[in-house]
């Protein structure tokens, strides 16, 4: 399967993601890197791996953006969209185009802790364990199927980034095998054409 990797940020995922793609057996490969922010660290760090990188500015491309991401998208021939850190809410529209072929990583064992500040609300609760969660995208935050979680132990004296750091280990062992485990059913060719 083709996969596009959107990223907003430093894009540890995207990275994880892609070093994964190189062994032999893995059932997806990384057909474009973008995001929303055309400086965002994690597209230098992905064209300096030669992957195709299209830099997009959602300000400036404003109610355009989607349809030209969107564009972008079917133009690389891309069969899922994992999200790695992409910091915008998705619109209904997209998401429904996109339709169980979107994918997403989120750090706390969903449905616990949707949106931001995961870690903090886990140490504010007394939790002994977190996690992360690999979940498919519905129009509702960080809500949709959930496809495969790791744990995570909170340690005592951990803060929300100490805890944020061994969460983001877990991740990245967790991202690449089960977005390949999910991109490794059949994908029907043309589908996007429909579209
Ligand atoms: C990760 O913790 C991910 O779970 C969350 O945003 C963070 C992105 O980090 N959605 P990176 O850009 O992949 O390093």
């Amino acid at each position: 399967a083709r996969v596009a990797v959107l990223i907003s940020g430093r894009g540890s995922n995207m990275a994880a993601l892609l070093y994964a793609s190189r062994a032999d057996d893995c059932p997806y490969d990384v057909a474009l890197v973008t995001g929303d922010k055309p400086d965002a660290p994690g597209l230098a760090l992905a064209e300096a791996e030669r992957a195709p990188v299209i830099r997009l500015d959602a300000k400036s491309l404003g109610a355009d953006y989607w349809e030209v991401l969107h564009s972008a998208l079917e133009k690389a021939g891309v069969d899922l969209i994992a999200l790695a850190g992409f910091m915008r809410i998705i619109p209904s529209a997209f998401v429904a185009r996109w339709a169980g072929r979107i994918v997403n990583i989120h750090p706390s064992l969903l449905p616990k802790y949707k949106g931001l500040h995961t870690q903090q609300q886990a140490l504010d609760n007394g939790d002994t364990i977190t996690g992360a969660t690999v979940h498919l995208v519905t129009p509702e935050l960080d809500s949709g199927e959930i496809l495969g979680q790791v744990e995570v132990a909170v340690l005592r004296g951990d803060t929300a980034e100490t805890l944020a750091d061994r969460v983001l280990i877990a991740e990245h062992q967790l991202y690449p095998r089960i977005l390949g485990r999910y991109a490794a059913r059949p994908f029907d060719a043309g589908w996007i054409e429909q579209q």
